[in-house]
């Protein structure tokens, strides 16, 4: 399994885009994706702690260049989506109390548990299981949105950000992965990293969206209604997502799955390529 070995530099410019509401009258998939852009920042660096914590055990060069591309990758995702905190914060939400809230989760809380576990191989492979959960998770996203990048919501930063993000994501989705099982990584772990992931994707992102609804109380107050209505649609009706998800949990749950077998890469390399300008390619190797 090979990928192209691109990190890009790309700036969103947040500083005029007029509303967080990107995707009206599709309020609860923007809530919802405003909330994943906020803990961008938190939860990347999580991923590339784990990883970089592995590079010393992987005995194959290839693949370490691999697992060095998706640290990069990643800790340039991190700077674009601390980019987009700008909007928030001139739309009128404060994100500190969020921030400091996530962070110990993230950072503190799975610390302190990681370290319980006393075989410092298993610690090692909980947290890739963990990182390549959570990367399933977020291709799952991106292949599952798809539908949903038409051109009517167009001309806002966030769609670019979004794409460009997801396109990554398309491009190194296999790397945990493969890492884990590169390190003896068994089945049983693979996917306690899978329940991990999700409870903390799901957690995380519920304080992040209820924050930002108790932000502005009176807006999400006259917005409630279509909030419930779109959610509805989202998972059950029009999207159809509730199911979507099911089934890349069960595919994963499978002991044939790989992160390969599912891709979306042409469709997003072709939308970011249309839409987004000022894609610096950065160190083909990065280190
Ligand atoms: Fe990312
Ligand atoms: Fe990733």
């Amino acid at each position: 399994m090979t990928s192209s070995r691109v990190v890009r530099r790309v700036r969103f410019d947040f500083t005029a885009a007029r509303s967080d509401q990107w995707a009206f009258p599709r309020a609860f998939l923007t809530l919802m994706l405003n909330g994943f852009t906020v803990l961008g920042p938190i939860v990347e660096p999580f991923l590339c702690r784990e990883m970089k914590a592995a590079l010393p055990r992987i005995q194959d060069e290839e693949l370490r260049r691999r697992a060095r591309h998706l640290i990069a990758q990643e800790h340039t995702h991190e700077r674009a989506h601390e980019d987009a905190w700008a909007l928030f914060q001139r739309t009128g939400h404060s994100l500190d109390l969020l921030l400091r809230a996530t962070r110990w989760l993230v950072d503190d809380l799975v610390d302190r548990v990681v370290r319980e576990v006393a075989n410092p191989r298993l610690r090692g492979l909980l947290g890739l299981s963990a990182v390549a959960g959570a990367e399933h998770w977020i291709a799952t996203l991106t292949v599952t949105a798809r539908h949903l990048f038409i051109p009517r919501w167009l001309n806002h930063p966030m769609v670019d950000l979004l794409a460009w993000h997801g396109m990554e994501e398309m491009e190194h989705r296999a790397v945990a992965f493969d890492v884990y099982r590169h390190l003896g990584g068994g089945e049983g772990l693979r996917r306690l990293g899978l329940l991990l992931s999700t409870v903390f994707f799901v957690l995380l992102t519920a304080m992040s969206m209820t924050w930002l609804l108790a932000q502005r109380p009176l807006r999400s107050l006259l917005l409630a209604p279509l909030i419930l209505v779109d959610m509805l649609c989202f998972l059950f009706v029009v999207d159809w997502m509730a199911f979507r998800w099911t089934v890349a949990l069960l595919r994963y749950l499978h002991p044939g799955f790989h992160p390969s077998r599912f891709s979306d890469q042409g469709f997003w390399a072709d939308f970011v390529s249309r839409r987004v300008e000022g894609v610096v390619p950065l160190d083909v190797h990065p280190t």
